[in-house]
């Protein structure tokens, strides 16, 4: 018997490709989102790519109504929560926004799962929960310091999960943390479509690359790293996806709660991911040096022995794969889903 697996935020790029990889491992999906940052289109570029259909519902999960309907029509053995709002400068401007979106989701996701007596949970949080954190590489149990209202809005809901796994034995959770995903399915099929003008390095360099941008800013040169600008660690969206699914296998072998970064485990600056890109897409990429943008860290990557030893993962693909992706997925489609 196949296993059914709830995807939230399912349209959306994290989710989009952990439903590829979903499908590709044998599990079937069932897709809830409310498009507020996708498109419906994406769905059947999934489906396209796995030559599988899977129901998909247009709901809000805060909406307990809603949700309780789409848990009546289905058997689920497992839940992946990605659904959630992301912009760190629109959450710095609006922090209500982000604390009712990301904590009443997960709250009332968490309300029904515990009603049906499901508690197989896999959980999107992000590498932004450690903040200004002094030991580099990061670690799952370093200290938690977010510098920014989008990064404590994913603190709280960990916060949640842990109280909850505390006080019912019986729960089964994930919390994956995620560095910097990158790149698209290698098909070109689907990828990242920002709203508007992208904040993160590689939908920018992207959009530069087919026009549509006339520049890049490189926020800060004179960071203490090996050529002055910012280190991250990039990982291909693809490896982030398997990574989902091992987490998933996993908890249908262990109960408890357990933290997993997800992350190459080293660090590339912005000059060299440019390079990579250019190099990838045989395409020039202007730049301009441009002040530091307020919030960001000098340098940080994962330390992702955890993943390593207990999920038998381990990000694959080169930075050289993360960039030919990113740019295939840009060229084929110059302006997203649309
Ligand atoms: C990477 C580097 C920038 C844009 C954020 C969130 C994180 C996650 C991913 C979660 C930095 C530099 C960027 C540009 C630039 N999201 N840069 N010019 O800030 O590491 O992580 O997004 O859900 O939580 O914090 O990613 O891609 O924005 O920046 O020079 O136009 O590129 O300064 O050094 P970041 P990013």
């Amino acid at each position: 018997m196949k296993q059914t697996i709830l995807v939230t935020g399912g349209a959306g790029y994290i989710g989009s490709h952990t439903c590829v990889e979903l499908l590709a491992s044998g599990y079937d999906i069932v897709v809830v989102d409310n498009f507020s940052n996708s498109k419906p289109a994406v769905l059947d570029r999934v489906g396209q790519i796995s030559g599988q259909e899977f129901p998909w519902y247009e709901i809000d999960v805060r909406d307990r109504a809603a949700l309780a309907r789409v848990f009546g029509k289905h058997r689920f053995s497992g839940v992946l929560h990605c659904a959630g709002v992301k912009s760190i400068a629109e959450a710095q401007r609006d922090p209500l926004k982000y604390y009712q979106h990301n904590l009443e989701a997960s709250l009332t996701l968490l309300e029904e799962m515990a009603e049906r007596g499901l508690k197989r949970l896999v959980f999107s949080s992000s590498a932004t929960v450690y903040g200004e954190c002094t030991q580099i590489p990061y670690r799952e149990e370093s200290p938690l310091k977010p510098n920014t209202v989008y990064g404590r809005s994913k603190m709280v809901v960990e916060d949640v999960l842990h109280d909850l796994a505390s006080a019912d034995e019986s729960w089964r959770i994930a919390i994956l943390r995620y560095f910097n995903p990158v790149g698209a399915h290698p098909s070109g099929l689907i990828g990242e479509d920002p709203n508007g003008t992208p904040n993160n390095l590689m939908p920018y360099i992207c959009q530069v690359a087919v026009g549509k941008q006339a520049e890049l800013a490189i926020f800060g040169h004179d960071y203490p790293t090996p050529d002055g600008t910012g280190v991250r660690d990039y990982l291909h969206v693809a490896d982030l996806a398997e990574g989902h699914v091992r987490a998933l296998d996993y908890l249908g072998r262990e109960t408890g709660l357990v933290t997993f970064n997800l992350g190459t485990g080293r660090g590339y600056s912005v000059l060299e991911v440019v390079r990579a890109f250019e190099h990838a897409s045989g395409r020039a990429i202007p730049f301009r040096y441009a002040p530091r943008r307020s919030g960001d860290l000098a340098s940080y990557y994962a330390d992702t022995s955890r993943a390593a030893n207990t999920l038998d993962w381990r990000a694959k693909r080169s930075l050289g794969e993360m960039c030919a992706d990113a740019w295939r997925w840009q060229s084929k489609n110059p302006g997203g889903y649309a």
